[in-house]
């Protein structure tokens, strides 16, 4: 979703601002935008539909705009179609006030309608503009640029990460935050703002996360906080830890790949430190065992494949744990009326951290005195800073919209939750909790012995890749990686895909299959191979073209039906989607390759979703 950087030192700006814009591309937009402040104290506004390409050749990557400070937007149009006028920045009527905008202001509205009753004239059709008019409004009336800004955000309501920029203080840049990400980078006679640590990283590490209600002024001598009172603050620095390269490609053609070929060690990453002694072990866990054994109600709340964690994870905790755990998409969950108290345990499930539903859903299941904790990707977001306890899945920074490596980290993160309070709770027998725990510990491995089957995928994605409709089908928890497949698949290469509970097939969906439609029949799960092979046979009567992915251990069996299998090394069972998602992400990428899509990118998606 939309991005933001701003820069004050003694550097050109626009070429930092365009390099932290592309490091920012991959979290999907529309339209882009840089201001800098010239020499001559002139707001110089550049901004243009389309790719980050575009602004680049517009501004002759940066050498046009001359100034030593500025903000750089890219946007993913809510309020206004995607256009240059749309676009950020936006300037207030005078041309004194620039101002970049992450997220939504509600009351625009009514802010808009005041402005125009008091003679002002509005360029765009965005909520945004309202900002720099406002400013210049309250300029007019106190003529101090900070004032003016805690004016405005007293009368503003809504989401927003706000960089602010007037010609006549041409040394600052006021940033503001409230529901929507903004971080401060410190550098040596240098300031950076961002919207996520990536943008800057190339420059400091040293940074500090805004929280709701505060306001930073940016300057070549260093950022001075504020709380909502504006009064100053001190707030506690944080040191990123990975590296620049982790944020590029390595010479891979996509991110994606490079991240589906990252999970062996990203699933090191999360599991191994918890692992000791054949037992699991959070050391980063606060929840006490009391506690634990006073919650009688779970919900798994999250967004997109992060509920579908959640929804492999219903089957796993509920096994283990004989507790009912309750899955739900965090947009719906902020507004059912849930049924939380302070016996819930609520997990929050996100890999940014920053998805605003879930943001929202984790606020009210809170306000209703539930336990939050959180699974969740990225260091010092606000998911992790308001839970009560928070597991780190430490897969690195991911870069494809399209998620893999954090699908993968969450749920074996998940499964090991599961185990330990399945432990605790004394509901797990001690055979199936030894070989769930040595089969964790080589997870790593056998995702890298999946991968190696590449070739295989990528010779079927040839095979299938000009289908316009294709079928997900499987039973309990390969029901639930069937929804991940599915989702991968209509993401990147925008194949119509659904998936099915293979026992529901008979209620609808088999009206739907004919000669040659594709169906991706999933039978990992052991214990349910033979009901999902009936359903196989179902569906290749009726004409069905068949992919089947199962276990090593039953692939004669599924081959005597199927013409196409693929295969995972046999496991535990609660881990085979975690084998089993592998082959299909290969799958979704080798068929989007074919169909010549933008893989990192794909139309209309965003990386983090930060509006309602
Ligand atoms: C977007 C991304 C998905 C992601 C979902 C939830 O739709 O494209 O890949 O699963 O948001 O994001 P989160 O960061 O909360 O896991």
């Amino acid at each position: 979703m939309c991005g933001i950087v701003g820069y004050v030192g003694s550097e050109q700006a626009a070429p930092i601002l365009l390099d932290g814009l592309a490091r920012l591309e991959y979290r999907g937009y529309d339209s882009a935008g840089i201001a800098v402040v010239s020499p001559r104290h002139e707001l110089q506004v550049k901004k243009t539909v389309g790719r980050l390409r575009a602004l680049s050749d517009l501004v002759h990557g940066g050498a046009d705009v001359e100034g030593t400070i500025g903000m750089g937007h890219t946007r993913w149009a809510t309020h206004g179609a995607p256009n240059d006028v749309n676009s950020h920045p936006h300037v207030s009527e005078n041309g004194k006030f620039a101002v970049i905008h992450n997220g939504i202001i509600e009351n625009y509205v009514e802010l808009k309608e005041f402005l125009i009753s008091q003679g002002v004239t509005f360029r765009s059709e965005t909520d945004t503009e309202v900002v720099a008019q406002l400013l210049e409004f309250y300029y007019n009336e106190c003529g101090d640029f900070f004032e003016s800004v805690g004016r405005v955000l007293r009368r503003i309501e809504g989401a927003y990460a706000l960089g602010m920029l007037c010609a006549d203080c041409p040394d600052r840049i006021i940033a503001a935050r409230k529901d929507a990400p903004l971080l401060l980078g410190f550098g040596e006679g240098c300031s950076f703002l961002a919207s996520d640590a990536t943008a800057i990283i190339k420059h400091t590490r040293d940074v500090v996360y805004m929280d709701d209600g505060e306001i930073a002024v940016l300057t070549r001598g260093g950022i001075q906080l504020y709380n909502a009172m504006q009064q100053p603050i001190e707030k506690e620095h944080h040191h990123i830890e990975w590296e620049v390269s982790a944020a590029e490609k390595g010479g891979y053609p996509h991110f994606m790949l490079k991240e589906i070929m990252e999970q062996p060690d990203a699933l090191r990453h999360a599991i191994a430190p918890r692992l000791r002694g054949g037992e699991i072990v959070f050391d980063d866990l606060k929840l006490t065992p009391e506690k634990i054994r006073g919650f009688d109600r779970i919900f798994i709340v999250a967004c997109g494949s992060s509920y579908h964690v959640g929804m492999v994870g219903k089957y796993n905790l509920e096994h283990l744990l004989r507790r009912s755990v309750e899955v739900a998409l965090a947009s719906e969950f902020r507004y059912s009326d849930p049924i939380v108290d302070d016996k819930t345990l609520v997990i929050i499930i996100s890999q940014s951290g920053e998805t605003l539903d879930t943001m929202a859903a984790l606020r009210e299941a809170k306000k209703r005195g539930a336990y939050i904790l959180s699974i969740v990707n990225v260091v010092g977001s606000s998911i992790a800073r308001e839970s009560d306890d928070v597991l780190y899945t430490w897969a690195g920074p991911e870069i494809a919209v399209a998620t893999t490596k954090a699908y993968s980290t969450q749920l074996a993160v998940l499964d090991m939750v599961g185990l330990c309070f399945a432990k605790l709770l004394g509901t797990v027998k001690e055979e199936e909790y030894a070989d769930a725990v040595r089969e964790l510990a080589l997870l790593p491995d056998k995702v890298k012995e999946t991968l190696g089957h590449c070739e295989d995928i990528q010779k079927y994605a040839a095979q299938h890749f000009h289908h316009e409709s294709v079928f997900f089908i499987g039973r309990n928890l390969d029901y639930a990686l069937g929804l991940e497949g599915s989702l991968k698949l209509k993401e990147i290469s925008y194949i119509h895909s659904e998936a099915y509970a293979s026992g529901e097939l008979k209620h609808g969906t088999i009206s739907l299959i004919e000669d040659g439609t594709l169906v991706i029949a999933l039978g990992t799960y052991g214990p349910l191979f033979d009901k999902a092979m009936s359903n196989v046979i179902e569906v290749k009567a009726r004409g069905a073209d068949v992919l089947a992915l199962t276990t090593e251990s039953h692939r004669n069996e599924m081959a005597k039906t199927v013409d196409h299998v693929l295969t995972i090394p046999d496991t535990a069972a609660m881990l085979l989607p975690s084998l089993g998602v592998v082959p299909l992400q290969l799958f979704s990428y080798y068929i989007a390759l074919q169909r010549g899509c933008d893989i990192d990118k794909p139309r209309n998606l965003a990386k983090s979703v930060t509006v309602e």
